[in-house]
């Protein structure tokens, strides 16, 4: 029978808690996912999962300590876009994804919205770009960190829009929304699972969604695309997925993943994520062959755009 690192026996995990670390900061939209996905995924795995956030540098801090844990399946990542972009944005990253990791599979894609602090003056999209034009060089955009799906939203944005923002790193975008809504800065963008609430309760400016298609959420409906606002071709959405540190035992990894593909069709997961614009992964990408493919082809893709927009971290 196989052993884990531990020398316990694959066959009893998990016989512990499981953690789920959590690159940014409680409250943002990473965390919300995780936090879900465990709740959905502790009956068919028949064992705890808590969940641990480990902020900075745009969540490669996190992915490093999971990068670096013991291959037990006891210490897992949840992290998004980040995986794939991070390669090209951090020259000293301290992993290599497709090497370090061993992938249980991805769970959702998720929308984003440009909002705005409740003060400012552009009530649509056509005079929030007409603003930004009128203040070039002092927009204050908040963003998540180097490497974070808020930062490639706003990478992307600004290269199409043409404007230079000054940028505010927060610890997560949960942290950054609390700021947003008291106006320290002017706007961000965000996913789904984090501003949802916020545009429902009228606490934000909303102005777009960074998907090529209208989303269907009745809070987020009547918000025009970016691509139909005039930025052809602007379209992100933010994926999530699971990782085990390189050399996780196989039957231990294959728990992990019909746990994973359970919590994936339960009723109450799919409600919640729907809920708040999110879609939950159905394809061959919840398996670990695909959910590597996946982020294979990600790498490839993000990589030339991130080089080509000059940002760096050392
Ligand atoms: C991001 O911008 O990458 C995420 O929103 C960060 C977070 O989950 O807080």
């Amino acid at each position: 029978a196989a052993l884990t690192a531990t020398g316990a026996l694959a066959q009893d995990f998990p016989s512990k808690p499981v953690t789920f670390v959590v690159p940014f900061a409680a409250g943002g939209p990473t965390d919300k996912v995780a936090r879900d996905l465990a709740e959905a995924m502790r009956k068919p795995l028949n064992g705890q999962i808590i969940v641990e956030n480990v902020a900075g540098a745009g969540g490669t801090l996190g992915a490093t300590k999971v990068a670096k844990a013991s291959p037990d399946g006891y210490t897992l990542l949840v992290y998004h876009i980040g995986m794939a972009t991070s390669p090209a944005l951090y020259r000293n990253l301290q992993y290599k994804p497709l090497e370090d990791f061993e992938f249980v599979g991805l769970v959702n894609e998720v929308p984003m919205t440009l909002i705005g602090r409740p003060s400012l003056p552009a009530k649509n999209y056509a005079e929030l770009s007409k603003w930004l034009s009128d203040n070039k060089g002092k927009v204050n955009l908040a963003n998540a960190g180097l490497g974070a799906a808020s930062h490639l939203c706003g990478l992307l944005f600004q290269s199409m829009t043409k404007t230079e923002m000054v940028t505010v790193p927060y610890k997560g975008t949960g942290p950054a929304m609390t700021d947003l809504i008291g106006g320290q800065v002017d706007i961000m963008c965000d996913q789904t699972t984090n501003t949802t609430g916020q545009i429902e309760g009228g606490k934000v400016k909303a102005y777009a969604v960074t998907t090529t298609k209208r989303l269907s959420t009745p809070a987020l409906k009547n918000l025009p695309t970016l691509d139909e606002s005039g930025l052809k071709g602007f379209d992100v959405s933010i994926w999530h997925g699971v990782y085990a540190p390189k050399g996780t035992p196989k039957p231990v990894l294959d728990k992990l993943n019909a746990a994973l593909k359970a919590a994936l069709k339960d009723g109450e997961f799919i409600k919640r994520e729907e809920a708040l614009g999110a879609v939950v992964v159905t394809d061959d990408r919840t398996s670990p062959a695909g959910h590597k493919k996946f982020v294979e082809g990600e790498i490839n893709k993000w990589g030339p755009v991130i080089k080509a927009a000059g940002t760096y971290a050392d």
